[in-house]
């Protein structure tokens, strides 16, 4: 296999997203846009990823800190234009003579197929770059894909330097490039910012390439939904949309039931087994894990670090956080169970809540195997319920009272 590198750039400032917070650290679904470059990358096979960044750099350093083992950082310190930031993985890369990745940090719903296609068609055709298409019913934005009579790639023309003509190409550039490395960095030096933004552009690196005898390639069959480039937050909210649908889609191929998927809402680092039907309003947030044969809304609202086994029933405002629900819990009515272990078939009835919050620090609740617990109860915590404990409707139980309750007992 050939060697290969990716480069993602994600320096950019992005006034039309009217932020403080990095681009690229925008959420889609629960994980920043990133995140998905990443793992589409790391899916595909690249030895080492250069992420490049510029705007607020620490904080997508730490925000990836955890999994960035095969990342190096690089530095841009003024966002010059995509030549320019790919420029400055220079010194890193000069030598290498592999492949290179080139890829947008703001293009979350890249495939992995659609880079393996990418990588095959490279190798196939033995192309010095290939770059993905995409056709689109409304081009605008996006740099423009201009072809010979013959249909041969001349280069990419950016929308605003485009001649009326040029723009009303509907085929368009979504930023998935595989370069030969050594004439991916010769062109880069004689790429100018000779056009309206007087940005050095990446894309004017391939006219460079074709300029100079190279093969530059296209795989033209990449979805539209896949160009989409997150530019706004209303371009946020639909890359969320699609984003939303496929992960729908995937867990009801893995035998889910989602009653209705407009209205619901499911975080991509969600794990749901089969059989489990997830009603309307549901909304789930964070990494959640839920069982099989289990029922789960309407309008509940499981949050991050929630488990749940299988066959348990959640019905409606019913909010869980933090929390393990052993096998066969049901909880169908207005409760909440913050930072709780709860035991094997627990009855937790209508609007009973654990007080996980005391002002100054979140604490445990344990409710052992085959509790019982009234309606309209309010579990203080730290709190350990027993086994099999009967815990009456409307009852404010903390844990000096059990205590009490089983000194009393012991008498
Ligand atoms: C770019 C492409 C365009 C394509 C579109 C697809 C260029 C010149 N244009 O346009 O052809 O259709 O993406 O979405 O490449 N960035 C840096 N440093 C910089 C400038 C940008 O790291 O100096 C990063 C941004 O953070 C972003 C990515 O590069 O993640 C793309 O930059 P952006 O300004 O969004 O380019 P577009 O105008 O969308
Ligand atoms: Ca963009």
């Amino acid at each position: 296999m050939a060697e290969r590198v990716a480069i993602l750039l994600a320096a950019g400032v992005s006034s039309r997203m009217n932020t403080q917070l990095p681009k690229v650290l925008h959420e889609v679904t629960g994980r920043p846009m990133l995140a998905y470059v990443l793992d589409a990358c790391r899916s595909v096979g690249v030895d080492r990823i250069y992420a490049v960044v510029g705007f607020r750099a620490e904080q997508v350093q730490e925000r990836f800190a955890e999994e960035s083992s095969d990342i190096v950082w690089v530095h841009q310190p003024q966002q010059l234009g995509t030549a320019h930031a790919v420029m400055c993985c220079r010194a890193h890369l000069q030598d290498f003579t592999g492949q290179t990745l080139v890829l947008c940090g703001d293009g979350p719903l890249i495939r992995a197929k659609t880079l393996q296609t990418l990588i095959e068609k490279h190798e196939a055709e033995q192309s010095a770059a290939t770059l993905a298409t995409a056709v689109l019913e409304d081009p605008v934005g996006y740099g423009r894909i201009i072809r010979d009579a013959y249909g041969n790639i001349q280069g990419i023309v950016e929308d605003s330097d485009c001649t009326p003509a040029q723009r009303a190409v509907r085929e368009v550039n979504p930023s998935y490039y595989l370069f030969n490395n050594q004439v991916l960095f010769k062109a880069l030096e004689k790429v100018k910012p000779d056009n309206v933004k007087q940005e050095y552009y990446l894309t004017d690196a391939l006219s460079v390439i074709i300029a100079s005898g190279h093969k530059v390639v296209a795989i033209t069959a990449v979805r539209p939904e896949e160009a989409m480039g997150v530019n706004s937050r209303a371009e946020l909210s639909v890359a969320s949309k699609i984003m939303q649908h496929r992960i729908q889609q995937e867990l009801m191929e893995n035998g889910v039931t989602i009653v209705d998927p407009d209205n619901t809402w499911i975080d991509a680092r969600a794990k749901i087994g089969q059989d489990t039907v997830i009603e309307p309003f549901v909304y789930i947030h964070g990494e959640v894990r839920i069982g099989r044969d289990c029922r789960i809304g309407p309008f509940a609202f499981l949050r991050h670090g929630t488990v749940i086994g299988d066959d348990v029933v959640l019905g409606v405002f019913t909010e869980v956080k933090n929390a393990t629900l052993a096998d066969g819990v049901r909880a169908r009515h207005h409760s909440y169970l913050g930072d709780a272990i709860v035991g094997r078939h627990v009855n937790v009835g209508a609007g009973s809540i654990t007080a996980n919050f005391d002002g100054d620090k979140v604490n445990q609740t344990t409710i052992g195997d085959g509790c019982y617990i009234g309606s309209g109860t309010v579990l203080i915590a730290p709190l350990v319920l027993q086994a099999g404990a009967n815990v009456g409707a409307g009852l404010v139980v903390s844990q000096q009272d059990i205590d009490k309750l089983c000194e009393s007992q012991d008498k």
